[in-house]
């Protein structure tokens, strides 16, 4: 019988040695879709947290929402921030040693909360705006292999600035009516991105969330997914899984919570597809990055 402790054993021994790279710059993902509630949030921390520890890639998960969902599943008191990423883009504060939290070994989060909002409107009026984020994230390239970024359920400065910094966008919709239909508005502004800002953008795949196979809705949304989008879907599903709920409620990710979980299973899934397919990365690196501090936590 596979027992608990046995699946546990396996997710050390299929866990890869730390990464190394050789002046590569990372992956920078960003999760968007301007529907709310399509699991961008949930994809993006068990994502960065599996990049993390099953792989051993360094990654930084940047919580881009006012909502700070994020930096809430992964146990940052965001009534409390003394910094936060709306003091990287407003230049107050520019010292990441500062502004980044220890997740674990390889894990860091840049958090978010409300006040982000409050810089909308200057962002918005500086010819800079949306750039900004690109370039206060320059001088930590180096310190990792994976930046992912959660993005709010807007099609606004806060997802434009994202997509322009990031190298791909990973798009989650669930099986519900609206899902699909409104990622063409979100694929209209990666085309815009791509032709002004940023030709690198890739969209990295769609993702299909919450769905449930039992239902004949969740079939038929994976099959306008797949006739619609072809190659551009992922293979992966991620399934319905009470677990996930349970491992937000716990503030930890899907892999720390349970990883005998189907949450887990699809989350790992996906990982391993995203690294089969969007990158390989040279066997090693030049340096160990230094500099990042805080508390380290198991998430
Ligand atoms: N696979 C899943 N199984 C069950 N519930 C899920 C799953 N994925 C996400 N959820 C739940 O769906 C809700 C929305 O998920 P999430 O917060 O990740 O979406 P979001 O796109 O980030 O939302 P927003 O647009 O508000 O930022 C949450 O309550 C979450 O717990
Ligand atoms: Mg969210």
């Amino acid at each position: 019988m596979v027992t608990r402790q046995k699946i546990l054993d396996l997710f050390q021994t299929i866990r890869a040695p730390r990464r190394r790279r050789l002046g590569v710059p990372p992956r920078i993902i960003s999760i968007s879709n301007n529907k709310g509630g399509t699991g961008k949030t949930t994809t993006a921390v068990n994502l960065a947290s599996g990049l993390a520890f099953l792989k051993g890639y360094r990654v930084l998960l940047i919580d881009f929402d006012p909502q700070g969902n994020a930096s809430i599943a992964l146990e940052v008191d965001i009534e409390n921030l003394d910094c936060s990423v709306q003091d990287l883009l407003t230049g107050k504060v520019t010292d990441f040693k500062y502004l980044l939290w220890d997740r674990g070994e390889n894990l860091k989060i840049l958090p978010a909360n409300n006040a982000l909002k409050d810089i909308e409107n200057e962002l918005v009026s500086n010819i800079d705006g949306r750039v900004r984020l690109r370039e206060r994230l320059a001088p930590i390239l180096n310190d990792f292999d994976y930046i992912i970024i959660d993005t709010p359920p807007t099609l606004g400065l806060f997802t434009q600035g994202p997509l322009i910094a990031s190298t791909a966008v990973i798009i989650p919709v669930d099986v519900g009516f609206f899902s699909l239909q409104g990622i063409r508005h979100l694929l209209e502004d990666i085309e815009k991105i791509r032709s002004h800002y940023n030709p690198n953008l890739q969209i990295g795949g769609i993702l299909l969330t919450k769905s449930d196979s039992r239902t004949i809705l969740s079939k038929q949304v994976e099959q306008t997914l797949r006739k619609n989008f072809r190659d551009k879907a992922f293979e992966t599903i991620i399934r319905v899984n009470v677990d996930i709920i349970r491992s937000q409620i716990a503030r930890k990710s899907i892999f720390a919570f349970d990883p005998a979980s189907t949450g887990a299973k699809d989350y790992s899934s996906l990982i391993a597809e995203i690294v089969g397919n969007i990158v390989a990365f040279p066997r090693e690196r030049s340096e160990a990055s230094g500099s990042i501090q805080k508390k380290a936590r198991g998430h």
